[in-house]
Formats: structure tokens, C-alpha cells, sequence
């Protein structure tokens, strides 16, 4: 630090009122957005935000990261609040910092690259309701997914910070692909488009301290805009690549609040203030108004959100990114949908296997949704391929990769997985090499014509456009035509606390109270027995269903649902217990987390005495219906697809298992199913 003015110790003062720096390092806070969605599975809610916004806008930060990555879509389908009120809210506390969102650029806050008018209409929308910044990324570092959006921000006269999103093939920076090279080049590219900043995008913490150094250094030199760093904790070396990319020059630091930093998050902001108190970069925060801030969220807030933090194992950091170099969220993605299918054994087969696919699929930057479409692609090929056949179960967003749906990757896809993918796919199998954009109808008006009067505004509408099931649910919620699921609603702190008295009862060992009898319902013949296990302990419960046991129910031709005889359809368990007929109640939701949130593993539920003779068409994972692409009395050949199924936000299409006529259908659109869940019958 020989280049830094430091102050006599024995005159520093923690207060505001310091000498200012010379070139103080620039802050943007990521607790509301990043913080939440890299620890607490995104499940923030505005309210817990509203108690700290006023004092978080004193502090000085350069931004306050608020919106978009999965934050819109958790919002809508796991919290039962609307996105764009959320903006709107927050900017009555937030008086003077400047909003941040992160925008996955021609994705939008989605998962695909969505057609130019839905783009532009949720630009429009995104800038009116009060966005600032937008941080703007494309998971392939591939700029053509910007020339939609980029103008839009121009337009509205908001600052455009381009990303680069930040992998390696080699453990340190360098090699035929990610060298320094490629991310000047792309600075370079960047700042031709207009970029105001330009961000160093580390989602998987895998920046080294020197690299970051060196890159940072090369930057500067490279371009007049502000050099911006985002790296997360996960591996550990974050702290020490933000201390040498500020020795480097760099402008702009991410960091969290204490309660939200660090594990696969971000560092916290007080150790950052100290290590550069009175020297040329000091950030001037005042140091007691962060700790006060962190004691409102210890408080009151985290309590409602503690039970969602991965505490399974006790290192913060996670070896794995340096040794295989996932990012973390992909990490616990990967991991709970191998606990889902019951192979967590297979975990090693995975980690081998991830390097070829990505490398079949490109070399691909791991970041959403790549890190997805990698992932699950690993997770397929370790758990159907078979020693004849390779890439057996192909995602329909491999397809789309592979057609060039999502832009051009670093390195050519394999020609041989490339042509598999790509035959009878329905756009065509010769891969195209233009904007991806340009081959997508627009999907606005017929979103419109499908949602009709229950999307009430241009909000609503986007909202639809970009998720057509969960958004038609949600908005089904928000205007009173339908009742919202118990477990979206919030927890209040009263509650919170309960429960967590509870748990540290049970962990004690102490007799957890019992209901009162005169509460307790009846126990009917059809209650399931679980096996809970707590620590080394192990409880038996009973589960019932209220309102009586569900049946699996068949859709006939004629439109008939007969009931199937109570007692020979074993109940499936939830979260994936398909509807009751008939209707009345949304299904519950099971759909994947955005982020990884630590879920039990459902258990499977057994193939129900079916309705209908024939072959049946099982769930090979638990998932949500996107669609039937058959209906009872169609006709299907082998290998047609029947239905698609999400699974982890990767559209899986499933095949007819044999040629015949669709005798029934199981499920609904919306609907999450169990592993093995019957969702068609062909005879
Ligand atoms: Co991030």
C-alpha cells in the first residue's frame, strides 16, 4: 500500500466527517438482491426491505442493487407479490441512491431469449416504474443479446453498465478461450456500444487476487468508462481479489450486509470500510450507521429467513468451485435435483461428466441460465445415457442452444451432439448465426389474446408474456380469482420465532408440546406414516390429507373423470400432489427454486392403479406441466412427444414410450408432479 497516503492512527476518526479520499472507492450494496437471492433462495420480501431502506440510503452507496435476476421470478411464484410494485415501494424509501437491477440482457429476467416487442415493452416498464442501472449480462458474453435492450436504456436517458461475465477453462486466468485478451476485447466492445460502466461479472467467486490484479490493470488502460467489480464469496478469495483490484485501480466494489455477506454470497461491507479507513481509496462510510443497520435486519428480519440458509455443512466456503469451478447456486441445484431422483450417490459422476458437456456444448460461460443448461444436460446424461448412446434425453434448452437460440458460444458446439439435438427440431436443424432475436416471432399480442382481461395493465401483460404459467396464477391471485396457497403468504416475526423455539426444543431434546386434543382431528385410514429425522433422533409422524385423501384421477375421452376407487391410488406426498378432482384448488407448488432453497426430498409417489389399460408415461423427475402436446384420442408414434415437463427451469420433452392412441391424460398445465407420476396412458 506504499502508493497510499495513510492517516496517523492516533488521529482517525471513525466519523463521516474524515478528510474525504482522493479517489474513494465506490460501493454498490447487493443485500436486497444478490444478498437474498445467493442465501436465502431469493425468498426476500419487500416488507423485511422497508426497515432498513431509509438507512440504508444514508449510507453513500453508489447504487442499491433492488431487482431483476430471479428475483422477479420468485416473487410471483413463491411470494405472491407482484415484481413491479416492488420497484415502486422501495423508491419512497430510497430517496437519493440509484437503483441497480440485473438484467439477463434479451432474457430479460427469464430464462430464454424472448422476442424484440417483449423485450422492448419490459425495458419501457422497467425504466417508468423507477430503475436506475441496469446491469446488463448475456450468458454468452454474446452483444448481439444487447442491441434490443441497450437502446432502450439510452432512450430513457438510464445508465447502462455492460457485464462480462468472468470464466475460465484453466484454473487461472488465461488459456485459448479466457484470456486476457477475450475480456479486453469484449471492454472493448462493450464501451463501443455505449457502456457508462463496464463490470467484471465473477458469479462463481473464481477470480484469483493477482489475476484480478492483472485484469483490472488492463481495463483501465483498455477504456475511459468505470471499471466495476462483482465477485462472490464462494471460494473464498473475493476479499483478497477486492483489496487487489482497488490497489489496481478499480472503481466500483460489490459488497452485502453483514448478515447477508459471504458463503456463496458476497463480502460484507465493514471489514471493506476498515481495511481502507484514511488511506487514498476510503470508501467514507461511517462504520456505526452500517452496524445500526445491521442490527434492525438481525432483529427483526433475519429471524423470518435463517431456516432457508444451507447450514449443512459448516465451511462458508465451498472447495468445489476451485476444484471443479461451478458456481455455487448451480453447486445446490445440481445437488437437490440429484437428492430429488434419489442418486446424491451420483454426485462424483456429475462433476466428471460437467467438464465435457460444457466443452460439447461450447465452453459456454456457467452463469444463468447456462449454468441450467450445463447442469441439468450432466445431470441427464449420468442418469439415462446408456454405454451405446450418448446425450439420450436432451433438454429442449440444449436444442435451443445448440440451434443458436441463445447466440454464439466461445468455441464451436460438437458437431455430433449439435446434430442430434438439432434433428426434428421444430425450427429446423440447420443452426442458424444471426441475432437470435430475429428468428422470434413477436409474442406480445398473442400473450394478450391469451391472458385477455385478467392482465389489467402493461405490467401484467409482461409479467404473462415472459411466464405464461406461473404468471397467469399469479395474476389469477392478485385480482381475487383464486384463493393464493397457504405457503405463499408471509411469515410474520411472532411466528418465526415459534417455530424457532421449537426446533431448539426438539434439538434439546425436550418434549415438543402437543396439540390440544380438543384441536386434533381425527386420524383417518389413509394417514402415511413419515419418519422424521431430527440430529441422531427419529420421530414417527402421520400425515393426512385435510379434506380427505386425493385421488388420482384420469382424464377420459368424453371428458369424463372417473374417481378412482380411495385406497388403490396410494396418496403421492406433497409438494407434488397432483390436483383432487374436482378442481377448486390451485395444485401445489413444487416448481424448482430459482436459487437453490434446502428442500426435503419428496418422496416418490408410486404409479397409481391406472384407469386406463395400456403403457404408461411416467414423470423420469419431479417437475411442473408445461404442456400436453397430445390429447386424449390422438394418435402418437415412439419417440413423439407427449409432454414437457420443467424440471429445475429446463423444459424436458417427453416421449411416447411406444405408438398407440392416448388413452388419458394425468395432469394439467401448472401442475407439479412427483418422480414417476403417471402423465399419460398410451394403449
Ligand atoms: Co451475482
Amino acid at each position: 500500500m506504499s502508493e497510499h497516503t495513510v492517516l496517523n492512527m492516533t488521529d482517525m476518526n471513525y466519523a463521516p466527517d474524515r478528510p474525504a479520499a482522493a479517489n474513494p472507492v465506490k460501493v454498490m450494496d447487493l443485500t436486497l438482491r444478490d444478498g437474498h437471492q445467493s442465501l436465502f433462495a431469493t425468498r426476500g420480501r419487500t416488507e423485511d426491505m422497508i426497515p432498513v431502506a431509509e438507512a440504508m440510503d444514508e449510507v453513500g452507496f453508489w447504487a442499491v442493487e433492488t431487482w431483476g435476476g430471479a428475483t422477479f421470478d420468485t416473487m410471483h411464484r413463491f411470494l405472491n407479490e407482484d415484481p413491479w410494485e416492488r420497484i415502486r415501494t422501495l423508491k419512497r424509501y430510497f430517496k437519493k441512491t440509484p437503483f441497480s437491477m440485473l438484467l439477463r440482457a434479451q432474457n430479460l429476467v427469464g430464462y430464454r431469449n424472448y422476442a424484440d416487442d417483449v423485450a422492448n415493452a419490459f425495458m419501457d416498464r422497467a425504466c417508468e416504474n423507477g430503475m436506475d442501472i441496469f446491469r446488463t449480462f448475456d450468458a454468452l458474453n454474446d452483444y448481439r443479446n444487447f442491441q434490443t435492450v441497450v437502446p432502450k436504456i439510452k432512450e430513457y436517458g438510464m445508465h447502462f453498465q455492460g457485464c462480462i461475465c468472468y470464466t475460465l477453462t484453466e484454473p487461472r486466468l488465461g488459456g485459448e478461450v479466457y484470456n486476457l485478451d477475450y475480456f479486453v476485447n469484449k471492454a472493448k466492445e462493450l464501451e463501443a456500444m455505449g457502456a457508462d460502466s463496464i463490470c467484471v461479472k465473477d458469479m462463481a467467486g473464481l477470480i484469483a487476487p493477482y489475476d484480478a490484479y492483472e485484469l483490472i490493470k488492463a481495463l483501465k488502460a483498455a477504456s475511459k468508462v468505470p471499471i466495476h467489480l462483482h465477485s462472490h464469496f464462494t471460494s473464498g478469495m473475493s476479499p483478497m481479489s477486492h483489496l487487489k483490484a482497488i490497489e489496481a485501480g478499480v472503481d466500483i466494489i460489490d459488497t452485502c450486509m453483514t448478515p447477508y455477506a459471504y458463503r456463496t454470497s458476497h463480502a460484507a461491507i465493514e471489514p471493506l470500510v476498515m481495511a481502507l479507513l484514511g488511506t487514498n481509496r476510503d470508501t467514507g462510510f461511517d462504520i456505526r450507521k452500517l452496524a445500526e443497520i445491521n442490527e434492525i435486519l438481525e432483529k427483526e428480519v433475519l429471524p423470518k429467513y435463517k431456516h432457508l440458509l444451507d447450514d449443512s455443512k459448516v465451511s462458508i466456503i465451498d472447495i468445489n468451485v476451485l476444484l471443479h469451478q461451478t458456481p455455487g447456486g448451480m453447486l445446490s441445484n445440481l445437488v437437490n435435483q440429484l437428492r430429488e431422483m434419489d442418486a446424491l450417490d451420483k454426485i462424483d459422476a456429475v462433476y466428471k461428466e460437467l467438464p465435457k458437456v460444457r466443452k460439447d456444448l461450447g465452453q459456454i460461460p456457467l452463469v444463468t441460465p447456462t449454468s441450467q443448461i450445463v447442469g441439468i444436460q450432466t445431470v441427464n446424461n449420468v442418469l439415462f445415457d446408456e454405454p451405446g448412446e450418448r446425450y439420450k434425453m436432451i433438454t429442449g434448452q440444449v436444442k435451443d442452444l445448440c440451434y443458436g437460440l441463445y447466440g454464439k458460444t466461445a468455441v464451436p458446439i460438437n458437431s455430433e451432439v449439435q446434430k442430434k439435438a438439432l434433428k426434428g427440431y421444430d425450427r429446423g436443424e440447420e443452426p442458424i448465426t444471426c441475432r437470435p432475436a430475429e428468428v422470434l416471432k413477436p409474442e406480445l399480442e398473442k400473450a394478450k389474446a391469451e391472458i385477455g382481461d385478467l392482465a389489467v395493465d402493461l405490467d401484467d401483460l409482461v409479467t404473462y408474456a415472459m411466464f405464461p404459467v406461473t404468471g397467469k396464477k399469479f395474476l389469477q391471485w392478485k385480482y381475487g380469482k383464486e384463493e393464493p396457497p397457504a405457503e405463499v403468504k408471509a411469515t410474520s416475526l411472532e411466528e418465526a420465532k415459534a417455530k424457532e423455539a421449537l426446533v431448539q426444543k426438539a434439538r434439546k431434546g425436550e418434549v415438543v408440546e402437543k396439540a390440544k386434543l380438543a384441536e386434533m382431528p381425527a386420524r383417518s385410514e389413509n394417514a402415511r406414516k413419515f419418519n422424521v429425522f431430527i440430529d441422531d433422533d427419529c420421530v414417527e409422524v402421520a400425515v393426512d390429507e385435510v379434506g380427505g385423501s386425493p385421488v388420482i384421477n384420469f382424464l377420459q375421452a368424453g371428458g369424463q373423470i372417473p374417481a378412482a376407487p380411495a385406497g388403490t391410488a396410494p396418496a403421492p406426498v406433497t409438494p407434488a400432489a397432483p390436483t383432487p378432482a374436482p378442481v377448486a384448488a390451485p395444485a401445489a407448488t413444487a416448481a424448482p427454486a430459482p436459487a437453490a432453497a434446502p428442500t426435503p426430498a419428496p418422496a416418490a409417489a408410486p404409479a397409481p392403479a391406472a384407469a386406463a389399460d395400456g403403457t404408461p408415461l411416467s414423470a423420469p423427475m419431479p417437475g411442473m406441466i408445461v404442456s400436453y402436446q397430445k390429447n386424449v384420442g390422438d394418435t402418437v408414434a415412439k419417440g413423439d412427444t407427449v409432454v414437457i415437463l420443467e424440471a429445475m427451469k429446463m423444459e424436458n420433452a417427453l416421449p411416447a414410450p411406444c405408438s398407440g392412441t392416448i388413452k388419458a391424460i394425468g395432469y394439467k398445465s401448472g401442475d407439479s408432479v412427483a418422480k414417476n407420476a403417471v402423465l399419460a396412458i398410451i394403449g
